[in-house]
């Protein structure tokens, strides 16, 4: 199959048309790019699994462009439900509901909960209003690292899908906020950019942990994500990033350091690629940095934000997890 990637203006009417005719559309939104399909199209769902080689124990996100659409989604819902929607969508968070009976359970990988987003980015809403709800995952090949621009997304799947709609790259950078509303205290599955700090005031959400969930819960979570194909450490600051370097030029390697600007004057003339200035800039370029460094480098060493709190806490969960846990202290 031919795989193109066109602006996403000019290729939004076939690309509703796709999502009408069952099939795959690969689509911009705020937080990283979407694979998606008709919500209600089994048959088409399952092709989302095969494209990226997904374990189909793994539900997928329900993406709607307007709040009316939950009403046919799911059922019991709570006020507030309604009342973060409110404040929230759309934007980079997902709340877990119980399922409506019109979602085929290939969605929901044969559980009784959905994840409903309303996505931020335009291109995303006007694909969703000219076709149906999108069960997307996100487009990169399953367990590697998330798409934050079309290419990306055309590096992972060039071949195994007709159509990539270019929105330019993802504002935010890490993919939303997971909140469970269906258990019995409201409960972050994965953290994003719509933090804790940022919920605290409707409700007290509580942050999970890898000990106090069941696994069950967010089969996600049970999977290696975000890992770039070499090696990949970070390190505890920026003296043990510079060592760790050093040490890995002496094992006849080719490090790189994926850190922010701020530390050139240590890092001197090591080679970087760089994460810009501030925090957001962190976050918007941490997915990009990685691919870039994975196919120009053997080994992998990320800087560490050292504030664990906010959207600082919500990248160094991914960053975590590309890391495999391992972080480098000297
Ligand atoms: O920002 C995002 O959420 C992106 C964009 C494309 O919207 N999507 C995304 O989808 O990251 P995906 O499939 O790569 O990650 C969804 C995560 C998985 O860890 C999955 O297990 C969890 O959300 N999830 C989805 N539905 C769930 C449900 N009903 N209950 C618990 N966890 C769920
Ligand atoms: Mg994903």
């Amino acid at each position: 199959m031919e795989t193109r990637i066109v602006d996403a203006k000019l290729g939004m009417r076939e690309a509703q048309e796709l999502i009408k005719n069952g099939k795959l559309v690969v689509f911009p939104t705020e937080t990283v790019y979407g694979l998606g399909a008709s919500a209600y199209n089994e048959d088409a769902v399952k092709q989302i699994f095969i494209a990226k080689g997904r374990p189909q124990d793994n539900p997928l996100i329900v993406h709607i462009s307007s709040l009316d659409q939950v009403n046919d989604l799911a059922i019991d819902i709570p006020d507030i439900f309604w009342e973060l929607a409110n404040k929230f969508m759309p934007g980079p968070i997902t709340m877990i509901l119980k399922k409506s009976p019109k979602i085929p359970y290939i969605v929901t990988a044969g559980g009784d909960t959905v994840g409903i987003r309303m996505p931020s980015n335009p291109y995303a809403r006007e694909l969703i209003s000219g076709s149906t709800p999108i069960a997307a995952p996100s487009a990169n090949k399953s367990k590697h690292v998330s798409p934050t621009t079309a290419q990306h997304v055309f590096d992972d799947l060039n071949g195994s899908i007709p159509l990539i709609l270019d929105g330019g790259s993802c504002k935010v950078g890490i993919e939303s906020t997971v909140l469970d509303l269906t258990s019995e205290v409201p409960t972050i599955l994965r953290p994003g950019a719509i933090t804790p700090e940022m919920l605290s005031p409707y409700i007290d959400a509580v942050y999970h942990t890898k000990q106090d969930i069941k696994i069950t819960k967010s089969p996600g979570m049970k999977y290696t994500h975000y890992a770039p194909k070499v090696p990949t450490v970070m390190a505890y600051d920026i003296n043990s990033a510079v060592i760790e370097y050093d040490n890995q030029v002496s094992n006849g390697r080719k490090p790189v350091l994926v850190i922010r600007d701020i530390y050139r004057d240590v890092t001197k003339d090591r080679d970087i690629v760089s994460l810009g200035v501030t925090v957001e800039d962190y976050t918007r370029n941490i997915y990009g940095a990685l691919r870039n460094a994975e196919n120009n480098y053997d080994y992998i060493i990320v800087e560490r934000l050292q504030n664990k709190s906010g959207i600082e806490r919500s990248v160094m969960n991914r960053v975590e997890k590309a890391c495999g846990g391992k972080c480098v202290k000297f």
